[in-house]
This record gives structure tokens, C-alpha cells and sequence, in this order.
């Protein structure tokens, strides 16, 4: 079996519950459910076969701050190839014009570096996210949740995703 880790950020808590329910679907230890302000050294990514990276959105459709330093530090690292799949949390009705922006975000950020994203995905139906921010492929290059709004939504969500994801676990 492969080895998963998952890596976030958060502020009022949202991204960490859906760390842990991405980790449940993906029976991940919660060894390795990391929050970004507990880590002592990004090298540990490469502990893993697959790295999942989540965010809330901040600012506007901006990342949470912490990703913006771990990105520089990524940069120093050569992932070979690693697997990496993404995903952030929004608010569709509040931050309509910014939604899920950080997913654009984080999906440029990695593109930069040695590493292969996974879990690419059509089947989120969100109004008002801006296709501008679609992957090459013409898809959400990640897992959004919007717990403000849809939160009766987020378990369905999840569980496709993670069964994308399955593959590479
Ligand atoms: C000050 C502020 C700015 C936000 N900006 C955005 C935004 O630009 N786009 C968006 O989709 N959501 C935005 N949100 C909504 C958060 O991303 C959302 O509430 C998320 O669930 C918070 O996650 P957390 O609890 O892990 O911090 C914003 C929320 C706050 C409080």
C-alpha cells in the first residue's frame, strides 16, 4: 500500500475537519493528517507516495498564508515525480467573484514544480466557479468544499474524490 499524507492550513477550523474526513475516507492515520503550523520541515513530503494539499480561501481567493512560504520552500525540494492532489475550501454565496480562487492558486504553485497532480475532477457542479481557473484538461484541478453553504453536499463530494484517488493509495 501506498503511503498518504495530508497537508493543510486553516483559520476557523473548516479545512482541518475536512482533512480528517478525507482522511477517514482514505483510511489515513491521523500520524499523518499534518496542520502546516506544526511543521518543523517540509522534507517530510517526501515521505510520501501521495501528498494532498488543502486550503481554506483567504484575502481574495487568495491561499492561507502559510502555504505562500511552504510553496518557497517547496521550490527548494525535488519531488521526482511525486504524486499531488489538491484541495480547498470557499464560500459560493458570500465570495462569489474570489470563489475557491486558492485552488487556482495552489494548482499553479505545484505546476511549477517536479511533481505529477492527481484528482482532477468534473463532478462538483458549482455555479460560480470561474472556468478561467479550470485545469488544461478542462476540469477542477481539485476537491472544493463550500461547508458555509453546501455543507449538506461536502460527504458526496469527498467520497468521489477519494475514490479518484484510490487508485493511487
Ligand atoms: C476574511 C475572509 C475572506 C474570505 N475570502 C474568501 C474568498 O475570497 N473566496 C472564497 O471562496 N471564500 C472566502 N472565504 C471563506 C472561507 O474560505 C471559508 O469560510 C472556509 O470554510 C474557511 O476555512 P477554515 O475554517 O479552514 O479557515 C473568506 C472568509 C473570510 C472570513
Amino acid at each position: 500500500m501506498n503511503k498518504t499524507g495530508i497537508f493543510y492550513a486553516t483559520i476557523s477550523r473548516n479545512t482541518k475537519k475536512i482533512a480528517t474526513m478525507i482522511a477517514i475516507e482514505l483510511d489515513i492515520p491521523e500520524l499523518h493528517i499534518h496542520n502546516l503550523l506544526d511543521i518543523e520541515d517540509i522534507k517530510i513530503m517526501n515521505n510520501y507516495d501521495l501528498v494532498i494539499c488543502g486550503t481554506p480561501t483567504y484575502g481574495k481567493g487568495d491561499v492561507h498564508y502559510l502555504w505562500r512560504e511552504i510553496f518557497q520552500e517547496m521550490q527548494e525540494l525535488n519531488f521526482n515525480q511525486k504524486r499531488f492532489a489538491i484541495f480547498c475550501l470557499g464560500d459560493e454565496v458570500y465570495h462569489k467573484e474570489t470563489f475557491a480562487g486558492s485552488l487556482r492558486i495552489m494548482y499553479s504553485s505545484l505546476n511549477e514544480l517536479n511533481i505529477i497532480l492527481v484528482g482532477e475532477c468534473d463532478h462538483l457542479e458549482y455555479e460560480t466557479y470561474n472556468s478561467d481557473y479550470y485545469s488544461q484538461e478542462g476540469k477542477y484541478p481539485g476537491l472544493i468544499v463550500d461547508e458555509v453553504n453546501q455543507s449538506d453536499k461536502t460527504l458526496g463530494r469527498i467520497a468521489i474524490w477519494c475514490k479518484l484517488l484510490m487508485q493511487y493509495t
